[in-house]
């Protein structure tokens, strides 16, 4: 059986290193190069067009980072998309002024939550969302871990958008090039595991039916990615 058979979750190390780390800062700005490469910004971008009908008031973008790839997102979706109220969930965080300035000149308004995204899904409540995005962000918990989170994020949004690492041999190839752009360690050792966690086949709609939502949608996307779309039925959100 092949070894990308099946999903193997290790830790990342930039989940484990201080957000004021030299090399988490290094490995974060990394990323905003990996999500360049794999198309992250247009994909999702693309995502909402398909499945979003009429300009969101709300939307929550979980494991957020910092923000800069919904930033590249927004750039994409403003022209049609005016006065959108942007919330970015993440556990660590690293939204900066001028991020916040940067999506006020597109017409959207962000608001932060610093959190871990299981307890404030437990915990939250009050008004719901138009759609929920995550990017790079589902790979890092096991099946176990998202059927309860499916579970607690179909109540809080009628439909989520989720572009993923594809776990695939190109991909995991592709790893080896990533000295080229000039990745640290912690970026190269991730990378790895990343593909190795990410997914293919129907996995995140298999989760997503048997936490009692819908699926709509779930593919490969470019060479590198996966995504998947989810709606929840009807009465579920408040
Ligand atoms: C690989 S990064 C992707 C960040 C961002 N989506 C991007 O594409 O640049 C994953 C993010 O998920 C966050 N994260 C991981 N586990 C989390 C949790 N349980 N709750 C909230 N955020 C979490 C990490 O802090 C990190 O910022």
């Amino acid at each position: 059986m092949s070894a990308l058979a099946q999903r193997s979750l290790v830790p990342e190390i930039l989940d484990e290193l201080a957000a004021d780390d030299a090399r988490a800062q290094r490995s974060r700005r990394d990323l905003a190069r990996i999500n360049a490469l794999m198309f992250q910004a247009p994909i999702m971008a693309s995502l909402m067009r398909k499945f979003i009908a009429r300009p969101p008031a709300r939307i929550l973008e979980i494991g957020a980072g910092d923000g800069t790839f919904m930033l590249k997102v927004a750039r994409r979706m403003a022209r049609d998309w005016r006065d959108v109220e942007l919330t970015m969930l993440d556990r660590v965080g690293l939204v900066t002024p001028q991020l916040t300035a940067d999506f006020a000149g597109l017409g959207w308004t962000v608001k932060t939550v610093t959190a871990d995204v299981f307890d404030w899904a437990e915990q939250a409540d009050g008004r719901s969302f138009d759609a929920m995005t995550v990017n790079l962000f589902l790979h890092h918990f096991d099946d176990g871990a998202l059927l309860r989170l499916f579970s607690l994020l179909r109540l809080k949004a009628p439909l989520i958008l989720a572009t993923e690492p594809l776990r695939a041999g190109l991909a995991l190839a592709a790893t080896r090039l990533l000295p080229v752009i000039g990745a640290n360690d912690v970026t190269r050792y991730d990378a790895v595991q990343s593909v190795r966690a990410g997914f293919r086949g129907t996995e995140l709609s298999d989760l997503w039916s048997a936490a009692g939502g819908m699926p709509l949608e779930e593919r490969r996307a470019g060479p590198f990615s996966h995504v998947f779309a989810g709606a929840s039925p009807a009465g579920d959100v408040p």
